[in-house]
């Protein structure tokens, strides 16, 4: 009795301990003060939800998964609150079927859990793509009619179910998933041999004269700025827009741009800038349109005549459509209705390559590097 007291003591003191280094915001003495606690009473499930909380903080998935798993058997699945930072340890660890099984939970717990949604999208295209397809639709579908208001549903939603096919991926989707991607982008992508800039940098090379900082030039989802050195030399000035604040702020650091605005980039152009650019380029941006003749218009309009526009689209092989919406998120492109909605934007077609624009899980990303221009 009287050991089983000082025992409960000594975990009551290690506890505030935990709490009061938390607060104060170093996570590793709280972590070593709840390693403590579970030293002495192995199901602590307040410590294991603490500790799972602390690794997922501190990027240590397999703690947070071990953790949570465990606080997750002794609450049982229905009392059990914790399936974000499960969902997101699995996710993390590549166990895309618990990962999934979790982030569905997480939002049904809780509708208005942004962040569990985001994840149940990169989740489900993982499940899609390398466990099962079948079960991802099923999964996908249901996310989508339970949730149809949530801009990840709607877009991977629709992309893994297949169910619907809206004609371009919604803007609070695209500022999500950008935002997140922004403060590793540059790196991440250099990972998988991105090579759009560059193929657009040939293509503009070919048909404009030598640089001469004397064009008006817009990068038209312009990310992180990548593109922007091969545009500088072209520019008297150069504009930057793109949907995400963190990709814009990145691009910001590099230091090519004149102007950066965070909009929509129909809308932008639609803002009195008729006749505004001499050169347009969109490198890996209309993989976010289905639907191309908007776009199309509106660089048309936003061109001076003489004018040109460099773009890639990632192309598709396999079937009729004019364009897919792939599991990833991303539209692929037919060639014939590429070249149709330019003829229809009053674009002429002057250049279409194929060419690899990146990897993906190990795997060639083919698309289409276009340069077309405006009388
Ligand atoms: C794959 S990144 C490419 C960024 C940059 N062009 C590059 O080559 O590194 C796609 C970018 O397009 C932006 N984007 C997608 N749809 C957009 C839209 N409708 N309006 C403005 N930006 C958009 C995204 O926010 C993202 O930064």
């Amino acid at each position: 009795m009287a050991k089983a007291a000082t025992r409960g003591r000594g975990i009551d003191a290690l506890l505030a301990d935990a709490e009061e280094r938390y607060r104060q915001g170093d996570l590793e003495q709280s972590a070593k003060a709840y390693d403590a606690v579970l030293a002495r009473d192995s199901d602590h499930i307040d410590a294991l939800e603490w500790r799972g909380e602390i690794a997922v903080q501190l990027d240590d998935y397999e703690t947070a998964a071990d953790m949570l798993g465990r606080a997750r058997t002794l609450r049982g699945d229905d009392a059990f609150a914790e399936y974000t930072n499960l969902g997101l340890a699995y996710y993390e660890l590549g166990r895309a079927r618990e990962a999934v099984d979790a982030l569905v939970r997480a939002v049904r717990r809780d509708g208005g859990d942004l962040v569990s949604h985001s994840n149940l999208g990169k989740a489900l295209y993982e499940y899609h793509h390398k466990v099962d397809a079948e079960d991802a639709r099923r999964v996908a579908d249901d996310w989508l009619k339970r949730f149809p208001d949530n801009p990840d549903a709607r877009h991977i939603g629709a992309a893994v179910s297949g169910r619907v096919k809206p004609e371009i991926a919604n803007a609070d989707y695209v500022a999500d998933v950008f935002d997140d991607y922004a403060p590793n982008f540059d790196e991440k992508i250099a990972e998988l041999s991105y090579q759009a800039p560059e193929i657009l940098a040939r293509l503009i090379a070919e048909r404009l004269p030598k640089p001469d900082q004397s064009l008006s030039v817009l990068d038209a989802g312009c990310g992180t700025g990548l593109a922007g050195k091969h545009l500088r030399p072209y520019a008297a000035r150069l504009d930057g827009v793109d949907l995400s604040q963190k990709m814009i702020a990145k691009a910001e650091e590099k230091g090519f741009y004149d102007m950066l605005a965070r909009a929509e980039l129909i809308s932008f152009l639609d803002e009195e800038r008729d006749g505004a650019y001499d050169l347009i380029a969109a490198a890996d941006v209309l993989c976010y349109f289905g639907a191309l003749d908007g776009a199309f218009v509106a660089f048309a309009h936003a061109l001076k005549s003489g004018g040109s526009l460099v773009f890639t689209v990632e192309k598709e092989v396999e079937s009729d459509d004019e364009y897919r919406l792939d599991p990833s998120g991303r539209y692929k492109h037919a060639k014939a209705y590429v070249e149709a909605a330019l003829a229809r934007a009053g674009l002429r077609l002057e250049r279409l390559e194929s060419d690899v624009l990146r990897y993906e899980y190990g795997e060639p990303v083919r698309g289409l590097a276009v340069l077309a221009a405006k009388d």
